[in-house]
């Protein structure tokens, strides 16, 4: 699947060499939107969190967007299958990054300690008011190809592709304080989900069949 831009980008699936842009993208939007450079110990540790599970779990629904000068300078990833998901990362990316992150022991309070501690606990993604929304995703782009129409573009892949594997609908849960992206999912017919203590976040879900509010207006 690929669809070509007037401006020289495409959005294609992603492959296995896309893995250390992807960890760019991702760590230069990792702080509510912007740059997470130098925040953390290791400018990978969001990155381990938030993209690279998905790319090995789920490649499948890894989508990039790839600009003909630039590389890739956007992503979306996500699962179909959000509880299937949390099984397979305690089970297969918890050993995997055991030697780079020591679980914390006490209660974290260091920016580092409380996003390991969030790592050792994946079952955090699994809660009652989601059931009906199995699939769930991430999507960031580099700042210089914000608001240029390609995360609908993105998100339209990623439903596509997980409607077909069997998703009737997707949520997301984002950083509250991330206001523009929360005008983003709103123009593309998310709409907020009702959480029990949702702490500093806001669950947005929407069906994967309708693609209405989700092709460019
Ligand atoms: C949020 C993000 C994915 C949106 O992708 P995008 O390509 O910039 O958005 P699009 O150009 O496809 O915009 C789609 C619609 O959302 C609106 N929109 C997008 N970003 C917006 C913002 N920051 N403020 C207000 N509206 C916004 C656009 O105006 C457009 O509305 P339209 O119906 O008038 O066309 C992208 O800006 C991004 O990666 N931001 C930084 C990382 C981030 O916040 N990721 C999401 C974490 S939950």
């Amino acid at each position: 699947m690929s669809s070509t831009e007037a401006n020289e980008t495409v959005i294609r699936p992603y492959r296995a060499d896309d893995l250390g842009a992807v960890y760019e993208v991702c760590v230069r939007t990792a702080d509510a939107g912007g740059d997470a450079r130098g925040i953390y110990r290791g400018d990978e540790l969001m990155p381990n969190l938030f993209a690279g599970p998905y790319l090995l779990l789920d490649p499948d629904l890894a989508f990039v967007l790839d600009s003909e000068g630039s590389g890739v300078v956007g992503y979306v990833v996500g699962t179909a299958d959000t509880r299937a998901f949390v099984g397979a990362y305690r089970d297969r990316w918890i050993p995997r990054l055991a030697h780079h992150y020591p679980e914390p022991s006490g209660e974290a309070t260091e920016p580092d300690d409380i996003m390991i501690a969030l790592h050792y606990r994946p079952e955090r993604m699994i809660l009652p008011e989601l059931a009906s929304y199995p699939a769930h995703l991430h999507i960031d782009l580099l700042p210089s190809f914000q608001r240029c129409g390609h995360g609908r573009r993105l998100i339209a892949a990623f439903l596509t592709a997980a409607h077909r594997r069997g998703a009737p609908a997707v949520h997301v849960g984002m950083l509250t304080a991330n206001t523009g992206a929360r005008t983003f999912y709103d123009r593309l017919g998310f709409h907020e989900i009702d959480v029990a203590d949702p702490g500093p976040l806001s669950y947005l879900g929407r069906s994967t069949s309708s693609m209405a509010a989700v092709a460019a207006p």
